[in-house]
């Protein structure tokens, strides 16, 4: 069985994962998946990166151990683990860089070059860039700050120990001007006018001025490059120099690299020569994907614009989230990302045409048919022969570009093949043949070419969205032996007698205000399901003077009216009787709890003072008062109500 090997670049957790981290690892998965798909013998790798100076500094900061803040963000509750799970990642091995055998085989990888002198002591000095823990020369600044992120660079001068990168530069250009080992192949000139041609230096390859690193065991005030450390993880995760796995051995490596496109110089140049100099095969791919952008810049937690890939999930679902990450970007280019984006693709493509073939079709089965076809299915007819080319010659296609890494146009072809059967429907208009009962044989025989396309699309489909491929096979009745990549370049696999079991709506339609209320309200809560632990417990301790709290000017107030705010899912309008004669408009975040009629002749208690607040274009005079506690994991709310003893507008005191 053919052996195959994929990677993605391991996380670097020094913060919380976002959507662009998110696309890498689905991409990665689907290739994985569409390998086993095809019978190979797949090793799928991910991991985290979790030395070097910056997670030294953040842990400072946060007052624990670098180890302890990377086990939070890798183990802890919606950290790395739980998300690659939440998105059906199928990884097969997790390395953490920090595992022992991976230190172990770093620290021999290294005596290893250092022996064979490719690796030597020196003295350097330079620029650094703590951001992306890079070593940058003078020339290779841009306007004096890191070329990767453009943030400035510090003055840095140390012993250190030095890699021979000048020695494999002939090797290295060789590699990327006269093979395919660097896709796209547009990356290849950037590299080779970047960094090959103004020449190859050699590369500083450990520090002595943090610890948070791979020790050096025969030079312990030397910690690895965190670049060095993290690169070898690739064969480190099969067992090279450890006796952890003998993956190594058993023949994975050499295996496909997949890499964003700012750390394609690290995968295509330094990661080779490392090869190089340890005489080990080169990656047999590395592919550079794009990025993806929020409103045409990088997605970074500092400009406040990162967008929770388990707030996403939660939202649309896991399928439909990772469908739009694969449909929508060239997986080459960089893409802008947006949530509007999103929602139309889960309508256009997922609900209107994928759902809604599934679900006609298997109605029209269900009811023309009593769900089982019928065996008899004469009259092809040669209007049905542009669908059966397109569905029989879809694989080829599909696999040419999943084997170009372009799942976008993978994709592309598969809903060709979608609109055409829907189209099919139309054009043979199965309710006006089965008015007809000598046309119940042609009626069978439509009806089981649109299973057929939608079987195939299935099938191919599976990578992407393996849990809705699952409902969608068990709906059309296709069983385990036609989901095989094998059936799905056969045309006719389906038992011509199947039966189909409606199911439920696999991708309902969004309304698009509505999901994006939705969204907003999801990211609040989120947000504020986060705010105990920082800013919400001291406020507790904090003391309020006497006079401060008798300038709140608490109130009864009578409910005359109530309703929910449009577009809003949680406020409601009060119109209240505050007892000066003018009606008082209230806004309130309560919806949740209470339903507007429910409160209509209600007492309530308000604070009447407060500046008036803009919500949802309506102007809030006041806050409502009310109790809040937490029960099993759920918020609970009650308004505090009083009896009717108490006139609308008395005073608390
Ligand atoms: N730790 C290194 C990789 C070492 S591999 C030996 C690293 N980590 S990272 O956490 O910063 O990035 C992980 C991956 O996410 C990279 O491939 C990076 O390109 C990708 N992305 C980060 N932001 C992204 C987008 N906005 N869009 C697409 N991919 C992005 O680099």
């Amino acid at each position: 069985m053919e052996k195959y090997y994929i990677t993605t670049p391991i996380y670097y957790p020094s913060d919380k994962l976002h959507i662009g981290h998110t696309y890498c690892t689905v991409a990665t998965d689907t290739f994985a998946r569409y390998k086993r798909l095809q019978g190979c013998d797949v090793m799928f790798l991910t991991g985290t990166d979790e030395h070097g100076q910056k997670i030294e500094d953040k842990a400072r900061e946060a007052g624990v151990s670098p180890k302890e803040f990377v086990d939070k963000i890798v183990e802890g509750p919606r950290g790395v683990l739980d998300l690659w799970k939440l998105m059906n990642i199928s990884n097969d091995r997790f390395i953490r860089t920090t595992d022992d055998y991976h230190v172990q085989s770093i620290q021999r990888i290294f005596k290893r070059m250092f022996d064979k002198g490719d690796i030597y002591k020196g003295t350097y000095k330079g620029k650094y860039c703590k951001p992306c823990e890079s070593f940058w020369t003078e020339s290779q600044l841009k306007d004096g700050c890191c070329p990767d992120c453009g943030r400035p660079v510090e003055d840095a001068e140390e012993e250190a120990y030095f890699f021979r990168l000048s020695k494999y530069a002939d090797r290295i250009r060789d590699l990327l001007e006269n093979t395919d080992f660097l896709q796209p192949r547009s990356r290849v000139n950037e590299m080779v006018k970047n960094f090959i041609d103004p020449g190859l230096e050699d590369l500083c390859v450990s520090r002595t001025s943090f610890d948070w690193g791979v020790p050096i065991d025969f030079d312990p005030k030397h910690v690895a490059y965190v670049w060095m450390d993290a690169l070898f993880n690739y064969i480190t995760a099969l067992g090279y120099e450890n006796s952890r796995y003998d993956d190594y051995e058993k023949g994975y490596w050499p295996g496909v690299n997949i890499v964003g496109k700012e750390i394609v110089r690290f995968h295509s140049i330094i990661w080779p020569a490392f090869l190089m100099s340890l005489d080990e095969p080169l990656p047999k791919h590395v592919f550079g994907h794009g990025w993806l952008l929020l409103d045409g810049g990088k997605m970074s937690k500092s400009k406040g614009n990162v967008v929770d890939p388990y707030i996403l999930a939660e939202q649309f679902g896991v399928d439909a989230l990772r469908f739009f990450l694969m449909r929508t970007f060239p997986f080459g280019s960089d893409g802008n990302f947006s949530t509007e984006l999103l929602i139309q693709t889960i309508n256009t493509d997922l609900a209107n045409d994928l759902g809604n073939l599934v679900s006609r079709t298997t109605a029209m089965v269900d009811k023309y048919f009593g769900s089982t076809l019928p065996a008899d299915q004469r009259y092809q007819a040669e209007m049905d022969d542009n669908l059966k080319g397109m569905v029989s010659g879809l694989r080829d296609k599909y696999q040419a570009a999943m084997d170009s890494f372009a799942p976008h146009k993978a994709l592309e072809e598969v809903f060709r093949v979608v609109q055409r059967a829907n189209k099919y429907i139309d054009e043979n208009a199965p309710w006006a043949l089965a008015k007809n009962p000598e046309e119940l044989p042609r009626l069978a025989c439509v009806l089981y070419h649109l299973l057929e396309a939608t079987r195939v699309c299935g099938v191919l489909l599976t990578p992407f969205m393996p849990d809705s491929c699952e409902k969608l096979f068990a709906q059309i009745g296709a069983e385990a032996e036609v989901r095989t990549w094998d059936s799905g370049a056969r045309w006719g696999a389906l038992p011509k007698t199947v039966t189909v079991r409606r199911g439920e709506n696999l991708f309902p339609r969004l309304d698009m205000d509505k999901a994006l209320d939705a969204l907003e309200a999801a990211e609040a809560a989120a947000k504020k399901a986060d705010l105990p632990e920082i800013e919400l417990e001291p406020q507790l301790e904090e003391k309020v003077d006497f006079d401060t709290f008798c300038k709140s000017d608490f109130r009864a107030v009578k409910v005359k009216a109530c309703e929910a705010v449009k577009k809003s899912e949680k406020l409601l309008r009060f119109t209240l009787d505050d007892g000066t004669g003018t009606d008082r408009q209230i806004l309130s975040g309560i919806h949740k709890w209470y339903e507007p009629e429910d409160l209509v002749g209600k007492t309530l208690i308000a604070i009447v003072n407060l500046p008036p607040r803009k919500m949802m274009g309506l102007e809030s005079c006041g806050m409502l008062i009310s109790a809040v506690h937490t029960e099993k994991g759920e918020e609970c709310l009650h308004l505090l109500m009083v009896d009717d003893s108490i006139p609308a507008g008395a005073k608390l005191c």
